[in-house]
């Protein structure tokens, strides 16, 4: 049997979320935004999963758009909340996910001043830098994530959103890697845009959402009808958002359940490889997702050592999904000061509910095996 080792990439569907789906594929088929009886029945479902999503993350049901995933979700907080501004600045952290770094960049073709947020060397803010560019005049946005999707660093969100918030800038919080693995707190972090995204936490893929406290002026990404307060058009896909939200219901319910779970198991994965020459760990001794271990074997590349490995049964990442097959070392261990070199060489190991003890030593053979 092949060993998926790769849940920040994505995750099965819970059998219980598509048993929560079904009936709203063969079944009710009303169109929300309709009065009679079945467009009431679609509508009940999708304000249903809007209240479970809210609960796994405190925030209000109302402050939830729906969206197509994260990749969206960060779009329409970015390109929002820029729309029909006199352009200013906008920072976002050097490690973030393409779909917020792309989509800040874009930016630049409308008159926006874009600037990253530097990191240390172990993944963190550089604090004294991010004060100084806060200071450096105008800003109408800073985005940084919870948990890196790579490494697993989680970043102090709510003392970047107080030093926004003291600069007059609002804060954008990418949440997609946390939801479901550790506590997100969207109303005690202070963040005031946060993205989710449903296939992260064994639900279906293709949905997510962006929270948004209703203080942030937002533009919608594109134009049509007034679903989700005319912030996104488009008759709801009613059988995904009953999934994502049955999904946030047991992740909440099993939140600690699961963290032990992966981190029991990434402990002993960390143990075994401390056993191996010339292993290093990224983002070693800071706080990081329960799940994640990211590392590189000195004088390996990582994509030709994930090939070696799927040969055997384990599927790993060598960085983000995103950036695998290009050959490009990743963006995030640049960031954080190491060398191409180093960076080409990375492994990611994403842990997830399934796996168990004796494949983790499956996989330390294997790899003690190919990387002697
Ligand atoms: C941190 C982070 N943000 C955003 C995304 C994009 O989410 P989606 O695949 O739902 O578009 C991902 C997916 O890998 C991610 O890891």
């Amino acid at each position: 049997m092949p060993v998926y080792l790769d849940h920040n990439a994505t995750t099965r569907l819970d059998p219980r979320v598509l048993d929560a789906m079904l009936p709203y594929l063969s079944g009710p088929y009303g169109n929300p935004s309709s009065l009679h009886r079945f467009g009431r029945a679609a509508r009940d479902a999708v304000e249903r999963a809007r209240e479970q999503v809210a609960r796994l993350v405190n925030c209000q049901p109302g402050e939830i758009v729906w969206t197509s995933g994260g990749t969206e979700a960060n779009n329409l907080a970015i390109k929002g909340v820029a729309a029909g501004q006199q352009p200013t600045r906008v920072l976002y952290g050097a490690t973030e996910h393409p779909a917020v770094m792309e989509a800040a960049e874009a930016l630049k073709d409308s008159g926006w001043t874009v600037e990253k947020i530097a990191v240390d060397g172990r993944g963190l803010v550089d604090w004294p830098r991010f004060e100084a560019q806060l200071r450096a005049g105008p800003l109408r946005l800073a985005a940084l994530m919870r948990a890196n999707n790579e490494t697993g660093v989680i970043q102090d969100v709510a003392r970047a959103a107080q030093r926004a918030h003291a600069v007059g800038a609002w804060l954008h919080v990418d949440a997609v890697q946390a939801a479901g693995k550790i506590p997100v707190d969207f109303a005690a972090l202070g963040a005031d845009l946060m993205s989710l995204s449903s296939h992260k936490l064994y639900g279906p893929k293709g949905i997510g959402a962006l929270i948004r406290r209703s203080a942030v002026e937002l533009s919608p990404l594109h134009h049509g009808g007034p679903q989700e307060k005319g912030l996104r058009g488009g008759t709801e896909n009613v059988a995904a958002i009953v999934g994502f939200g049955h999904a946030a219901e047991l992740a909440q319910q099993e939140l600690s359940a699961r963290a032990e779970h992966t981190l029991h198991l990434r402990e002993r994965l960390e143990a075994g490889l401390g056993t191996l020459p010339r292993v290093r760990i990224f983002g070693a001794g800071v706080e990081r997702l329960p799940n994640t271990v990211q590392f590189a074997v000195e004088g390996y590349d990582g994509e030709a050592l994930l090939m070696q490995l799927d040969r055997r049964g384990f599927a790993v990442s060598s960085g983000s999904a995103c950036a695998s097959g290009k050959g490009e070392p990743s963006h995030v261990l640049l960031a954080m000061g190491y060398p191409p070199g180093v960076a080409r060489g990375a492994i990611r190991i994403s842990l997830g509910r399934d796996n168990s003890a004796a494949e983790i030593d499956a996989f330390v053979a294997a790899l003690s095996e190919l990387a002697r």
